[in-house]
């Protein structure tokens, strides 16, 4: 039932370009527009949402934070990300025109459960994002939008992941394109683009060898950081995390401005630093401060990992190892940017000997809060 594989979870990172495709279809039309009836909330409360919230936990929390970028972006309405174990412990102020949004793969996860019940009885509408049909999370909810991704078995989240961000976006784009916002020819050729990303998820498949030869060499080392910006900041947080659960290694992600306010002191000879590079084409300024921060790293001797667009050769001079990613569009960028995080994690778990599938002390869906 692995398919040939050893492991669940590394068929279900091969599985990546089917889910997303999955979860795409009958979705868009063959114009470019967006059919999300399925939710069934009206158009007219949607325009009149003033506040989204999403909860989740671990992988599907940092899906929750991109789709807070997203979401602002192309709609204009706040949004705060926030895990579900923390959200009702501080009496959050909610009523009938907030959307929660909470996503889980499993649809089983108390702590968004719970986040989700207080949420309904402040008034506010629940949309489920989530993997699972007729689970306890849907069920309990406004609205559903299902990610395709199929069942995931590993532990470690992969394919749900991805899936995730693609409801995301298509909730974000939704919203943008009920509502009407200055975004209308951006959202239109963001759709086209989110069409085929299934075909970058593939093309970054076909080029992991050199990523599992460099963490096969990595496999003796304690700590390991991540470097993100905007929305590479929750990719690398989730870099991290996979590391943390499957190679039991010292993993931290941190937004890269964050840097000189403390963790450079982290840096000494020899720490392989991850840095997730957005596009030079979108938000350049961003850009150009990575790219010192991979100099400022190296500089204290950090081996620098970087993942950066096709194209950009600003990083070349810095990057000991260079791992290249298909152009997309800014907000997409980590629909393609975590799937060499998720085969470095598997491979380095299996480099140490670890249990890919069932990392110790970890269950698949964590029904306690
Ligand atoms: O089933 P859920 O999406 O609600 O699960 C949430 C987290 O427990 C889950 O993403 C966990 O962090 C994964 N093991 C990460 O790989």
């Amino acid at each position: 039932e692995k398919g040939g594989y050893d492991y669940f979870m590394l068929k279900e990172i091969a599985e990546q370009p089917k889910a997303v495709s999955d979860t795409l279809l009958g979705r868009i039309d063959a114009s470019g527009q967006l059919h999300l009836d399925e939710i069934r909330i009206p158009t007219g409360e949607l325009r009149e949402v003033n506040k989204i919230v999403i909860v989740a936990c671990g992988t599907a929390y940092h899906a929750g934070m991109i789709a807070k970028y997203a979401i602002e972006h192309w709609t204009r309405i706040p949004c705060e990300t926030e895990l579900a174990s923390e959200f009702r412990y501080r009496d959050p102020i909610l009523d009938s025109r907030t959307l929660v949004v909470a996503i889980s793969q499993s649809g089983e996860t108390m702590d968004t459960l719970m986040a989700l019940r207080h949420a309904r009885e402040q008034g506010a509408r629940v949309l489920a994002i989530c993997n699972t049909n007729g689970s306890t999370i849907p069920r309990e909810s406004d609205a559903v939008l299902y990610t395709h991704a199929g069942p995931e078995v590993a532990v470690a989240s992969t394919k749900a992941f991805l899936t995730q961000l693609v409801a995301c976006y298509l909730v974000a784009l939704y919203l943008g394109q009920v509502r009407g916002t200055k975004w209308g020819d951006e959202i239109q050729s963001v759709i086209g683009q989110l069409a085929r990303i299934g075909d970058d998820v593939d093309a970054v498949l076909e080029t992991m060898e050199p990523v599992r030869e460099l963490a096969r060499g990595l496999a003796d080392r304690d700590t390991v950081l991540f470097l993100g910006r905007h929305v590479g900041y929750p990719v690398a947080l989730e870099g991290a995390l996979k590391l943390k659960e499957l190679a039991y290694m010292h993993a931290e992600g941190f937004a890269a401005g964050e840097l000189k306010h403390g963790p450079i002191a982290l840096i000494e000879d020899g720490v392989p630093v991850v840095v997730v590079v957005p596009s030079p084409r979108g938000r350049s300024v961003l850009h150009d401060k990575i790219v010192s921060n991979i100099q400022e790293v190296r500089a204290r001797g950090a081996l620098t990992i970087v993942i950066a667009e096709q194209g950009d050769e600003s990083v070349v001079p810095y990057a000991d190892h260079l791992i290249r990613v298909p152009a997309t569009p800014t907000l997409l960028q980590p629909m393609v940017a975590t799937v060499p995080l998720q085969v470095f994690a598997c491979e380095l778990a299996t480099a140490r000997g670890n249990e890919v599938d069932q990392p110790r002390n970890l269950a698949k869906s964590v029904t306690v809060e």
